[in-house]
């Protein structure tokens, strides 16, 4: 016997609630509670242990082909990429709306038509009209891509059925697209995920490489449902202050690849151009010292990115809750950096509004930031400048001592040749003969040695 039952999905999460609610208990979101038709509930067990197929096991050392890439022609994707396209794949891209998605992907389809690939741009957000607006603006109207709006996957897939298989298809955005085989609106949990499924399935089927745009929710995460991010091979995220110029594409996850390469672009007028060397980019070019700010040696991926980091401390007369403000880092570490230069160093921030920014709108994922933030907190505290022309870089643990980071040769190496000849870094740098030609090193092993040399020496 079937019986059908109701349920409620999170607009925002995916979870399923057996209730309405007013707020979502997974992810704490409000009136994001939507009634959707369940599957249908069989009360009568299965017995699935007889009568299916013998599956063969194959030993983890059988020969597999290499997947054969096929690169986007943007050296900056490529790297994000690890490569390149792979044939047969689902690529999922999130980013904050007007962030250029839609502008690198056209750039994309654009340079993979001209090389000789077949393309298919869906749009299911703007109207052909303001996409061949758009590449007319950025000089690729003569690229022989295949151009259509509409937001039905039947249209889509009736269409890709009866002609060959492009190379790449890009589907802008996932959550515009409709299908009339599922109850809801588009962009509700169960039409965005039957609508990457099939149109998935076609990719896989036929080996194309599909690129599923992906709107992005306030707090950052890909809107609709988390299981999104489980039925596509590769998740990206191209990201960036829409108020500055660079724009950073990163793989959230890569089946294919590494994680850890990032692209980066600049948007002007002309779309985005490559940044193929983006190690000075995040630096304000001041060659005076300010106090509270000081400069991080990041690695991304194999590339050193160096990044100012700005500390502002304002002293508050009354007894007001103090404010606490991160932009480009994570704020729950800022948290932990402060308390621990409260219990370690004596320090006292509890009275005082701490505001942190990362210059040019990048956003710090490298663990090794942990000292240069400390080092800009205790400047701008004491209101003395660092040295000039100086590098921090090294993790701090709860004990408060300056932990060894990786690739330390790598951040000093890139540090020198951009001028910056004095580092301050973990002690396990002198110990393992890390040192690089032209820096002078100050080995760090406890974070009362950074209070000591910053308000002490001058
Ligand atoms: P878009 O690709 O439409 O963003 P998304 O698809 O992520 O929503 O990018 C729109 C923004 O990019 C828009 O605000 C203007 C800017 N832009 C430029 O600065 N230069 C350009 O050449 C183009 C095409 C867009
Ligand atoms: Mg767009």
């Amino acid at each position: 016997m079937a019986k059908t039952k109701r349920k409620y999905v999170c607009q925002a999460c995916g979870s399923v609630s057996p209730r309405w609610q007013g707020q979502c208990s997974d992810c704490a979101e409000w009136n994001s509670l939507v009634e959707e038709a369940a599957p249908t509930v069989f009360s009568a067990k299965h017995d699935l242990s007889g009568g299916g197929q013998t599956i063969r096991f194959v030993p983890l050392d059988a020969p597999v082909p290499l997947p054969q890439r096929r690169p986007t022609g943007l050296a900056e994707f490529d790297r994000a990429l690890g490569g390149g396209f792979v044939p047969g794949s689902a690529i999922l891209m999130g980013g904050d709306p007007g962030i250029g998605k839609s502008t690198l992907l056209l750039q994309t389809c654009a340079t993979v038509a001209r090389s000789g690939g077949r393309v298919v741009y869906i749009s299911g957000e703007e109207a052909a009209g303001q996409v061949r607006l758009r590449a007319e603006r950025l000089g690729l109207s003569d690229a022989p891509v295949s151009l259509a709006a509409t937001t039905s996957v039947r249209d889509i897939l009736t269409t890709l059925g009866d002609m060959e298989p492009p190379a790449l298809l890009i589907i802008d955005s996932i959550q515009t697209m409709h299908s009339d085989q599922i109850e809801g609106a588009p962009g509700t949990v169960s039409q965005v995920r039957g609508c990457a499924l099939e149109l998935i399935r076609y990719a896989k089927r036929n080996g194309v490489a599909m690129v599923l745009v992906g709107h992005v929710t306030k707090d950052g995460n890909i809107a609709g449902p988390r299981v999104l991010e489980h039925m596509v091979d590769v998740v990206m995220s191209f990201e960036g202050e829409r108020s500055h110029q660079y724009r950073i594409l990163r793989a959230l996850k890569n089946r294919f690849g590494a994680v850890d390469e990032i692209g980066v672009f600049s948007m002007e007028g002309a779309g985005l151009v490559e940044v193929t060397n983006p190690s000075m980019l995040f630096l304000s070019g001041r060659d005076e010292p300010l106090a509270g700010s000081a400069v991080f040696p990041a690695l991304e991926g194999t590339r050193p990115v160096l990044v100012e980091i700005q500390a502002l401390i304002v002293r508050l007369q009354s007894g007001a809750t103090p404010r606490r403000a991160v932009v480009g880092w994570d704020n729950g570490r800022m948290a932990m950096l402060l308390a621990v230069l409260e219990a370690r160093c004596g320090l006292t921030f509890s009275s005082a509004e701490v505001y942190l920014n990362v210059a040019g709108g990048y956003r710090l994922t490298d663990p090794a930031a942990d000292l240069a933030v400390a080092a800009a907190l205790v400047s701008a505290l004491s209101e003395r400048a660092l040295p000039a022309q100086s590098v921090w870089f090294g993790e701090v643990s709860l004990a408060g001592e300056i932990r060894p980071v990786a690739h330390a040769p790598l951040r000093l190496r890139e540090s020198v040749k951009l001028g910056f000849d004095r580092a301050f870094g973990p002690g396990s740098v002198a110990e393992k003969g890390e040192k690089v030609a032209g820096a002078r090193f100050h080995p760090m092993r406890q974070l009362p040695n950074l209070v000591d040399h910053v308000v002490g020496s001058q």
